[in-house]
């Protein structure tokens, strides 16, 4: 039988690309937290999504570093002073994706290219951060769930350049011997999340009081896990993963947008059902949902947040303690929504 202990490596210096983006700082944090004797750098462009306010409260503790990971000389003086990349840095929202690609083929693809290359000079450690959705979708009924094995099938821009970046990292493991481990997570929930998303949007617009608006009829399905989680795991796998692996990230949180609006009203106090339907999002995919046994198994993880509804409420407190960190970004995402008629 395969030896499951973990077998920690020992980890001095951690470059986190996209360290000022939603998992990347709750990342930091985590890591901090946890891992007092690892040094922490951040590499992040601060594009829209991106806010050093994220970081505010441990900004001493790290180095920070603006810039872009498709620049190869910057990329190299830091990958060669580091002992693992942990590889966050991306395009991430679907719906912008569907508007203008052109940024998600550039960050997502050549900078996920320009990371391998410089992992592979200096011989040092990557873990690139991925979706599910990279393997489509499954119908409401689908007894299936997504797992290591399951074949390939992006819908969107979005995920089929983060699918072409897993191809890439598989790829560089192969013909390179690159040591890089791919995680493939469902959909994050918690702090420090852009107004863009489902859940700080409605949060939000419960706040400002708006309606929670949902997309076409509301009976997609995310299979939703709390930040902290998935960044538990992320370290699971540089401990104990094994080189070369995919591990499929997440909880068993499947809920329909309908239900997590319906919960999110009742946490506020308001009527269930005070909620609109706006109008779909092409090509949305119907339901995602994960099969973790092999990182449950393998690595001994399980996630802290076992009850959605407690994870929702702190997510809502935060959003109304933070009023200060959301506010600048809430017009601006609302003007680009009603543009689009959601
Ligand atoms: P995010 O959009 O909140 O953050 C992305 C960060 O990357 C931002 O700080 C941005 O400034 C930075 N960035 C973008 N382009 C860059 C570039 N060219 N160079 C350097 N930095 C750049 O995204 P997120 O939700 O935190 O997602 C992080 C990663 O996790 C992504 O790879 C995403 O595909 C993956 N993921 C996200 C979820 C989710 O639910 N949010 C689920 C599974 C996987
Ligand atoms: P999102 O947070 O954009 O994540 P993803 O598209 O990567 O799953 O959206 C989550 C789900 O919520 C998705 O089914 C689309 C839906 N949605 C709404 O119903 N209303 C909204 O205002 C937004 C932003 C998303």
């Amino acid at each position: 039988m395969r030896d499951c202990r973990r077998r920690r490596v020992t980890i001095l210096r951690v470059l986190v690309t996209g360290g000022a983006g939603f998992i990347g700082a709750n990342f930091v944090h985590w890591t901090l937290r946890h891992r007092p004797g690892v040094s922490v750098v951040v590499l992040d462009a601060l594009t829209y999504a991106g806010n050093r306010a994220s970081l505010a409260s441990v900004e001493t503790g790290i180095e920070f570093v603006h810039g872009d990971i498709t620049d190869t000389v910057l990329l190299d003086r830091l990958v060669g002073s580091c002992d693992l990349v942990v590889h966050f840095a991306a395009e991430s929202h679907n719906d912008n994706s569907l508007h203008d690609p052109s940024p998600f083929v550039t960050t997502n693809v050549l900078g996920t290219f320009a990371i391998l290359e410089a992992v592979r000079r200096h011989g040092v450690r990557l873990h690139h951060i991925s979706t599910d959705e990279v393997y489509g979708d499954l119908e409401l009924d689908d007894p299936e769930r997504f797992r290591e094995s399951t074949p390939y099938n992006p819908s969107s821009p979005y995920s089929a350049t983060k699918a072409s970046s897993d191809l890439l990292v598989r790829a560089w493991v192969r013909s390179f011997g690159v040591t890089a481990t791919i995680s493939n997570c469902s959909n994050n929930y918690g702090p420090y999340q852009h107004v863009e998303k489902f859940i700080p949007r409605q949060i939000t617009n419960l706040i400002d009081g708006i309606r929670p608006k949902l997309y076409g009829k509301g009976e997609n399905v995310r299979d939703w896990i709390h930040v902290d989680d998935h960044n538990s795991a992320v370290w699971a796998i540089v401990d104990g993963g094994r080189p070369g692996e995919t591990y499929m990230i997440g909880a068993d949180g499947e809920q329909d947008n309908k239900g997590v609006v319906e919960l999110l009203l009742e946490l506020a106090g308001q009527p269930r059902d005070a909620y609109d339907h706006v109008s779909d999002r092409p090509g949305h995919d119907m339901r995602y949902a994960i099969d973790a046994s092999k990182l449950r198994s393998e690595l001994d993880w399980a996630p802290t947040y076992t009850t959605f509804r407690d994870g929702l409420a702190a997510t809502l407190a935060w959003y109304r303690d933070n009023e200060a960190w959301w506010r600048p970004q809430k017009d601006l995402t609302e003007r680009k929504y009603a543009e689009l008629g959601r």
